[in-house]
């Protein structure tokens, strides 16, 4: 009887203790959600999920959009590929702009989806991503169709700036797709669209996609908890992403929302396409120009 109540003492105070530690789990997650999680811990925690994921039971691959993994299969990778190159030819001619392009820099460049639809176009291609395995593979499958001129650039998260440096010419082209959202949050992801701008040749052109807020909860910016919320942690208004990209020294030409879904099978998400140049003559913000509102 001594025996079974003891258990019994101890089965509730471990209860006790399992319970005490999922509301203080909660309540810290609930409070980091509204006060936002240190910047330093999202960006490592991004680092740790685009190259250690799979450990986490995240396939990456799929993620990084490699050809024939995930949904990736039977052409489709090779047509969102070609449709997002469509949009880049569409741009190329609502600029006015000379072809071929000549270079190019992808942001976040993947398993190569976008990138091996420029190998007609460009002779030297930058790849930048955080991820090793994906700069590889992206090499792989631009060399498959005979281009040699990629050239990988790995960042550390925690250094975005740092690609201003190892990238040895300004180009004409940035391009950025399904990365926005997985940014680890806005005032990084402002970071980035300012690193775009000086990485281009006045007149350069440039392609982001973001994913939008569009006032309903779900597509609003996560401040907290990269893990659970990558591929959709960033997201900015419509407008906001427009000025924001104004005051870094952009042009912004035009915005394409998210094709009717049977162009999209892939997503269901709340994505604008800005397609946009850096003037003539336009020199570097010497400073990133933020706006951010408090949504
Ligand atoms: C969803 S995949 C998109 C790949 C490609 N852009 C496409 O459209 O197919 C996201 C990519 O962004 C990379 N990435 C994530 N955070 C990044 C960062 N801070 N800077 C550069 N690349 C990043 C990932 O490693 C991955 O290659």
């Amino acid at each position: 009887m001594q025996i079974l109540s003891t258990s019994l003492a101890m089965l509730q105070k471990n209860d006790i203790v399992k319970h005490a530690k999922l509301t203080y789990q909660k309540v810290r997650l609930a409070i980091l959600n509204r006060i936002g999680e240190p910047s330093k811990s999202l960006q490592k925690d991004s680092g740790l999920y685009w190259n250690e994921g799979d450990k986490h039971g995240i396939d990456l691959k799929d993620y990084s959009h490699w050809r024939d993994h995930g949904p990736f299969k039977d052409g489709r990778w090779e047509a969102l590929g070609r449709l997002q190159y469509q949009m880049f030819e569409k741009l190329v001619t609502f600029a006015a702009v000379e072809r071929p392009i000549g270079s190019a820099i992808e942001w976040g460049c993947g398993g190569g989806m976008n990138a091996v639809h420029y190998v007609g176009e460009v002779n030297r291609f930058y790849g930048i991503d955080i991820s090793r395995a994906n700069l590889e593979e992206c090499d792989r499958q631009m060399r498959s169709r005979g281009f040699v001129g990629f050239r990988p650039i790995l960042i550390e998260p925690e250094k975005p700036e740092d690609a201003l440096e190892k990238v040895k010419e300004k180009c004409r082209f940035f391009l950025c797709t399904f990365v926005y959202e997985c940014l680890p949050g806005v005032e990084y992801a402002n970071r980035v669209t300012k690193i775009a701008h000086d990485l281009l040749v006045p007149g350069g052109l440039a392609m982001i996609q973001i994913r939008y807020y569009n006032g309903l909860s779900q597509t609003r910016p996560k401040r907290a908890n990269y893990f659970k919320n990558a591929t959709r942690f960033t997201s900015y208004p419509i407008d906001e992403f427009w000025i924001l990209s104004e005051r870094i020294g952009f042009e912004p030409l035009y915005v394409v929302l998210v094709p009717p879904p049977e162009h999209y099978p892939l997503t269901g998400d709340t994505y604008a396409y800005f397609f946009m140049r850096k003037p003539e003559g336009s020199r570097n913000a010497v400073h990133p120009v933020a706006i951010n509102r408090n949504i």
